[in-house]
Parts: structure tokens; C-alpha cells; sequence
């Protein structure tokens, strides 16, 4: 079986690692493709050094841009090398711009599509990765969910009973593999913080920080939690450009995290406020009491069964939220399945044979 990967940005890496890394155990031929969306050392090289994932095979050099002009540029790359290498199956993960693109050229090129993550839904259209999740669903042969409410949504939506496959958290898996190597570091001693004794925050949904205004009341409004607590904020560049010149005392801003420092960060923070998909996650995974800081979210079972709460944008009630969770934690849970074994069964699902041979072409039910 030849499978190509797809990754592109900072969330994809710790996803497409373990998965190619299963496909290749169980015996595939993995092609690994960089669409370029990220590309700074910090958003990109930084996660292929830590995690040990080899060089890009095919490099396609996207960019930043609109969103129509990153999935147009990547789509015009990305079809010419789906008919050379003729993949029996394109495996794209998460729900950035090249999961969608790729999916959409692979599904009209005749390759199979894998979406890890998929089913997740915030229901809010407003969020170009809802359009990015629905429309990379719908073109997907395997719908590879990581939670019950997952595959709930795509049940819902009509999707076939043998499409759609519970396999768990493909990020936990990386996350579980190099927890100890990130326990090893001590990036808030770096910065003269006390283990255990610090909030990390981080921003970059456009909703929450392309509005230098409303990002800069929000950050203000911080000033009453890091009276009681310094909050580690490392800035993603979309927010950068942003930022306001004054930050309230004990903000401290600094550049995005490297993998290992931020998951060691995270183990140790006492609260974490984000808007984040992946960073609600993993701090229901550690443990760790993460606000998020939006209207809704695609994960909701970090609330039910996690550490997660989503608390909204309104200052008043952030600053409200964070010192209540500062005073009563909430007690950790971990989600079924979210056990560092997605991705063997990931590739269980890609390698073993369907009934009949080729899986049928998507079609919804009913
Ligand atoms: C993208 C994803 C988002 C994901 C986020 C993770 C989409 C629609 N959005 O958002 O789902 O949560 O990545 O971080 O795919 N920039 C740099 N250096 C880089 C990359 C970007 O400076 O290496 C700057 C550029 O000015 C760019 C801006 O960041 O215009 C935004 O980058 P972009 O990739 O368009 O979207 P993200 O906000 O990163
Ligand atoms: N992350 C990181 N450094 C940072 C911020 C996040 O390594 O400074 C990691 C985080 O641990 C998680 C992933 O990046 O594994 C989440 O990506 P991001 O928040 O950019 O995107 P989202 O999950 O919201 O799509």
C-alpha cells in the first residue's frame, strides 16, 4: 500500500508523525508532503527536529495568503504529484487549509482519502476550519474520529456505518511518547517562574485576536489574574502583529514554543487559557485546567470528560472564569481511547482490506 501524508502547519506535525510512523510499521510506503502554509522556524522546523520527522518528500511551498489562494496554490501543486504517485490513499489530519485542499484533489484524482480527526464540529460557519472539517469530511472514504461525539456528528450527517471508525487522539499519542524528554526541560525557570506556579496563554484564532481592540481589552483585562499569577503567553505570528505596545505586568509575551518546551509548559501550568483546538486536548490529557477562550468548541468532550471549560471572549468573564478555576480546579478525567494507541489503529484500519476489495466511493446514507 503507498499512502501519501499530508501536513503543512503547527498542528498537523504531532498528528501525521505517529500515523506515518504506524503505516510504515504495518508495512505501507509512506510519501510525506509539506504544503508550506508554515514555514518560520518556530511554526515549522522546530516540530520536524523535536519529533524526528524526516525531511518533507515533496515541498509545496503555499505560503501565507487568503484563504482561497493558500487552498488554490495547494491544490495546482498537489494534483500534478497525486498522478504520479498514484496513492492508494491520501491521509490528511486536522482541519487547516491543505486538509481540505488535499482531500478535495485526491477525492477527484480517484485515491482514497483519510481524514484523522474527523467529525469534530463547533457548528459556528463563522470558523473557516468548520468549513475546512464538513467539506474534507464529505470527501472522505475513512472518517477516522477521535471521540464518541465525533463519530455521533457523522452518524447525524448521514455518513455509512463503514466509513467511520472510533480510533481515538492521534495528538495524544505524541504527546504520550515525549512527555518524559519534556519533563527533562524547564522553560518557565528559563524565564524565572517557579514550576507549577504560572498560567500559560495562547491566542490565534482570527474571532479572538484580528481585532487589535478587542485583543488588547482582553489582554488588559488580564492584569487581574496575573496580579495573582504570571501568565507565560507565547506569541503566535498571527497575534504579533497585533499586539498592543503595553501589556498588564506579569504577561509575559514571548515566541512561539518549540514542541517539547510548550507540552512542558503546559505539565506544569496551573491554568491554561487558549483558543487552541489542540491545547484543550492536551491539557485534558495532563491534567491541567484549560479555559477556552472562544463561543464554543469542535471538542467538547474535553468539557465532559476533560479539564475544559469554555468560558467566551467577554473580559469580565474570563478574568471571572480564571480566578474561580485558580481557586477550585477541576478534578482530571481522560477520554476513552485517547491512550497513545490511535495511529496503530489508524494503519489497522488503512492496511487491512475491505470486504469486496476498494472501499466504495463516498456516498452519505439515506
Ligand atoms: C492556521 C490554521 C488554523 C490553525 C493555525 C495553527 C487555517 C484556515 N488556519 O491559522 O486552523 O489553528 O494555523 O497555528 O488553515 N505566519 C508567519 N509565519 C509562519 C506562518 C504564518 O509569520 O510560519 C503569519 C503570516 O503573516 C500569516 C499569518 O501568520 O499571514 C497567519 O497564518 P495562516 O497560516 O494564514 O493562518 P493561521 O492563523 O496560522
Ligand atoms: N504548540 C506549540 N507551541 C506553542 C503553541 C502550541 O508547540 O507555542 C503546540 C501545542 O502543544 C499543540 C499544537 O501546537 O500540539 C496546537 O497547535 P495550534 O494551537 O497552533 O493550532 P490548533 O490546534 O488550534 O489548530
Amino acid at each position: 500500500m503507498r499512502a501519501v501524508c499530508v501536513a503543512g502547519a503547527r498542528p498537523n506535525y504531532m498528528k501525521v508523525k505517529p500515523v506515518m510512523d504506524a503505516l510504515e510499521a504495518a508495512g505501507a510506503e509512506v510519501v510525506l508532503v509539506h504544503t508550506g502554509q508554515h514555514y518560520d522556524r518556530v511554526m515549522n522546523d522546530v516540530f520536524f527536529d523535536e519529533l524526528g520527522i524526516r525531511a518533507p518528500d515533496h515541498y509545496l511551498a503555499v505560503g501565507s495568503g487568503s484563504h482561497a489562494l493558500q487552498a488554490a496554490r495547494t491544490m495546482e501543486a498537489f494534483e500534478p504529484l497525486v498522478e504520479a504517485i498514484r496513492p492508494d490513499a491520501v491521509v490528511v489530519v486536522g482541519d487547516v487549509n491543505g486538509t481540505m485542499a488535499c482531500a478535495l484533489v485526491a477525492a477527484k484524482g480517484g485515491s482514497l482519502v483519510a481524514h484523522v480527526e474527523a467529525g469534530l464540529r463547533s457548528r459556528d460557519w463563522s470558523m473557516p476550519e468548520e468549513v475546512n472539517r464538513v467539506v474534507t469530511d464529505r470527501v472522505s472514504d475513512y472518517l477516522l474520529a477521535p471521540s464518541p461525539d465525533a463519530v455521533d456528528n457523522l452518524r447525524g450527517e448521514g455518513y455509512r456505518e463503514d466509513q467511520v471508525h472510533l480510533v481515538g487522539n492521534v495528538m495524544v499519542d505524541t504527546l504520550m511518547a515525549n512527555l518524559p524528554r519534556a519533563r527533562e526541560r524547564d522553560p518557565a525557570g528559563r524565564l524565572g517562574l517557579t514550576s507549577g506556579d504560572y498560567g500559560l496563554l495562547t491566542l490565534h484564532r482570527p474571532a479572538t485576536v484580528d481585532d487589535p481592540a478587542q485583543l488588547a481589552a482582553l489582554l488588559e483585562a488580564l492584569g487581574a489574574v496575573t496580579a495573582q499569577l504570571p501568565i507565560i503567553f507565547p506569541v503566535h505570528p498571527r497575534t504579533r502583529s497585533r499586539l498592543a505596545e503595553h501589556l498588564p505586568d506579569g504577561l509575559l509575551p514571548v515566541e512561539p514554543a518549540g514542541y517539547l518546551d510548550f507540552l512542558a509548559l503546559q505539565a506544569r501550568a496551573r491554568l491554561v487559557l487558549t483558543d487552541s483546538g489542540g491545547v484543550q486536548e492536551e491539557t485534558t490529557v495532563l491534567g491541567v485546567p484549560c479555559l477556552t477562550l472562544r463561543d464554543n468548541t469542535e471538542r467538547p468532550i474535553t468539557v465532559t470528560e476533560g479539564t475544559n471549560r469554555v468560558v467566551g471572549t467577554h473580559p469580565p468573564d474570563v478574568v471571572r472564569a480564571a480566578l474561580e478555576t485558580l481557586a477550585c480546579p477541576p478534578s482530571p478525567r481522560r477520554p476513552a481511547l485517547w491512550d497513545g494507541k490511535a495511529a496503530e489503529r489508524i494503519a489497522d484500519v488503512l492496511t487491512t482490506p475491505s470486504p469486496g476489495g476498494r472501499l466504495r466511493p463516498t456516498s452519505l446514507s439515506g
